[in-house]
């Protein structure tokens, strides 16, 4: 099966993302990147929900680059069925995917270099859901199914 990274960013985060499509599809990876394209001044949350809609329609996983990564997620993770994880090392982009099964990753230009950012999203893209009693877990981050 085809694996898909639908790509976003704003202003701040346009050339990590380029750089880590890059990297993506050196991973096999289809890039879809929803924008933005150029360094104009944007508004992080309009690729936020763009990303999110798709990731939460299944039709891949997703990639959110700003100045922290931060609003990103804060806008992603109002989708429903999307999990969104802001990133600055390499373990908690493996532990995200494997423990909370996070299909955003969220990373911040102004806070990790472009090797541990490709490093962030290698670990991210490799790693996959345990299952098991996360699942368990991750279906009560819903509020309407706490315990
Ligand atoms: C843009 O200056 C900055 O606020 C944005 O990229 C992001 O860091 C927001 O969370």
């Amino acid at each position: 099966m085809a694996k898909t990274l639908i790509a976003g960013s704003d202003h701040a985060g346009l050339e990590l993302k380029r750089e880590l499509s890059g990297v993506a599809a050196e991973l096999d990876y289809e890039v879809v990147d929803i924008g933005t394209h150029n360094s104009e001044s944007t508004d992080y949350p309009d690729y936020a929900h763009q990303v999110a809609s798709a990731v939460g329609r299944g039709e891949g996983l997703g990639l959110l680059v700003c100045g922290t990564g931060i609003g990103m997620s804060m806008a992603a993770n109002r989708h429903p069925g999307v999990r969104a994880a802001v990133c600055s090392d390499v373990f908690s982009a493996s532990m995200t995917r494997q423990h909370n099964d996070a299909n955003v990753l969220c990373i911040g230009a102004r806070v990790v270099g472009t090797g541990l950012a490709a490093e962030i999203l290698k670990a991210f893209l490799s790693a996959s859901f345990e299952g098991g009693r996360h699942e368990r877990r991750v279906n009560k981050i819903e509020p309407s199914n706490e315990g």
